[in-house]
C-alpha cells in the first residue's frame, strides 16, 4: 500500500494532546493496571434527565429525521436569546447574531477560515486550549503565543505584543474562565482588551465555554463590555454547562458579520446539527437553571476538598478559581510537567495532564479536572 505524507499543515500540529493521554489510558488498561484518571475534561454528571427524555420524543419527530437548517433552529436561537438576556443583560438578535454550532470547538477551528488569510498573524494564549493551535495553522496563519504568566494572573500582558505583530494580527483567542489556569478575567482586563482589539483592528474570539462553571464571582459574557460587538464574537458550549460532552452543542454569537463570516464557511462543510439534539438543548436553557446550580455546587465542594487536601502538602501553589481545573505549580525536584505526570501514572496511577501540553508556558505547571467523585478524589488525595 502506497503511504501517502500528511500534509505540511497536519505535520506542524503537535500530537493532540487528549489524543496522546488516550493512548497511555489505553495502554493501562490493556495491561489490566486500574488507575485514576484527572486528565480530561468531560464531566462524569450526567446530563439533566428531563433533556434526555426530551431528546428521546423529539428523536421520534419526522422533522428532526431530516438535514437540520444550517442556521439553526429558530426555537434554540430564540432560547439563546432569553437566556443570555437573563444571565448577561445582553440582547441579542436570533436571527442576525446567533448560530448554533456542533460543539464550540467545531465553531472556534472553523472561524478563522471566514476571515484569515495566509501569513496573518493569530494571537493565541500559553497555556491555552489546543484546538486554538490547530485552528490557526489551518486557516495558515502565523502563531504568536501570548504568555499567561502566574505573576499577571493568567491574564496576557498585550503591552508586551511587539508592534509588528499588533499590525498584522488579524485574529486572537481569549478563555475566560480560563482552560487550564481556572481564572476569571476582570472586567477592566476585559475593556484594555476590546480596545487593544479596536485599535489594531483584530477579530476578537472569545471563548466562554465555562461561563457558567464558577464559584464566587460570575464571569462576564465580553459583550458587557462597550464597544465589543464591534469587534467580538463570543463561543458557547452546553458540554460544560450542562454536562452535554457527547451531546455536541453550542453556539457562536455577538457581531452580526463575524457570524455571518462563520455561517458561510459551515454552509460548505456541515449540514446542521441533529433537530433532536437542538430542540433538547433549548429545552435545557428554557428550563434546566435549577440542574446549574446543582453542578455548581458539586464541583465547588469538590475543588474545596481537592485544593484543602493537596494545598501546602504536595503544592504549594494552587489555582482553582472557576472551572473545575486545578492549576498547580510542580514540586520543586521534578524539572518539567511531563517528568511529574510520568511520575505520576507510573508511581501513583494518576493521570494528569502536563502543562507543556497546553503551550511552552504551561511548563512548570499540571492540570487536574475534577471530573470524578469524591471518593475518587480522596484516594487521588492519599496517594499524592
Ligand atoms: C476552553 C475550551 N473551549 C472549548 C472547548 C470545546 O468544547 P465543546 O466543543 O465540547 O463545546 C473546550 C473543551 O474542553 C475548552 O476547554
Amino acid at each position: 500500500m502506497k503511504n501517502f505524507e500528511l500534509s505540511k499543515r497536519l505535520t506542524s500540529l503537535p500530537p493532540y494532546l487528549f489524543a496522546e493521554i488516550d493512548r497511555q489510558k489505553k495502554d493501562l488498561r490493556d495491561k489490566g493496571i486500574k488507575f485514576i484518571d484527572l486528565s480530561i475534561g468531560d464531566p462524569d454528571i450526567s446530563a439533566p434527565a428531563a433533556v434526555i427524555d426530551n431528546l428521546y420524543q423529539a428523536a421520534k419527530n419526522k422533522e428532526n429525521q431530516k438535514y437540520a437548517l444550517d442556521q439553526g433552529k429558530q426555537a434554540l436561537r430564540a432560547s439563546i436569546s432569553r437566556w443570555f438576556l437573563k444571565r448577561f443583560a445582553v440582547t441579542l438578535d436570533e436571527n442576525k447574531e446567533i448560530l448554533p454550532l456542533i460543539g464550540s470547538k467545531e465553531g472556534l477551528v472553523h472561524f478563522p477560515l471566514a476571515f484569515v488569510n495566509k501569513g496573518d498573524y493569530a494571537l493565541i494564549p500559553s497555556p491555552g486550549y489546543p484546538g486554538y493551535r490547530g485552528a490557526a495553522v489551518f486557516a495558515g496563519a502565523k502563531i504568536y503565543e501570548m504568555p499567561l504568566l502566574e505573576k499577571n494572573n493568567f491574564l496576557p500582558d498585550l503591552d508586551k505584543i511587539p508592534e509588528s505583530v499588533k499590525n498584522k494580527a488579524k485574529i486572537i483567542y481569549v478563555n475566560y474562565p480560563n482552560n487550564p489556569t481556572s481564572v476569571v478575567a476582570p472586567l477592566e482586563f476585559l475593556k484594555r482588551l476590546v480596545a487593544f482589539c479596536a485599535k489594531y483592528g483584530i477579530i476578537l474570539a472569545y471563548d466562554n465555554a465555562y461561563s457558567e462553571i464558577y464559584f464566587e464571582e460570575k464571569p462576564l459574557s465580553i459583550f458587557e463590555v462597550p464597544g465589543a460587538r464591534e469587534i467580538a464574537i463570543e463561543f458557547h458550549s452546553f458540554s460544560k454547562t450542562f454536562c452535554m460532552t457527547g451531546f455536541r452543542v453550542g453556539w457562536a454569537c455577538g457581531n452580526e458579520n463575524l457570524v455571518n463570516g462563520l455561517l458561510k464557511v459551515k454552509t460548505n462543510i456541515d449540514s446542521g446539527i441533529f433537530g433532536a439534539i437542538q430542540d433538547a438543548a433549548g429545552y435545557a436553557l428554557d428550563k434546566e437553571a435549577v440542574y446549574m446550580e446543582d453542578m455548581r455546587k458539586i464541583f465547588k465542594e469538590r475543588r474545596d476538598f481537592f485544593v484543602q487536601n493537596i494545598k501546602n502538602k504536595t503544592f504549594k501553589n494552587v489555582h482553582a478559581q472557576a472551572t473545575f481545573y486545578v492549576w498547580a505549580k510542580l514540586p520543586r525536584k521534578f524539572k518539567s510537567s511531563i517528568e511529574f505526570s510520568k511520575y505520576l501514572i507510573q508511581e501513583k496511577r494518576i493521570i494528569a495532564t502536563p502543562g507543556i501540553g497546553f503551550g511552552k508556558y504551561g511548563e512548570g505547571f499540571i492540570r487536574f479536572a475534577l471530573t470524578c467523585d469524591k471518593q475518587v478524589l480522596k484516594e487521588a488525595i492519599n496517594l499524592l
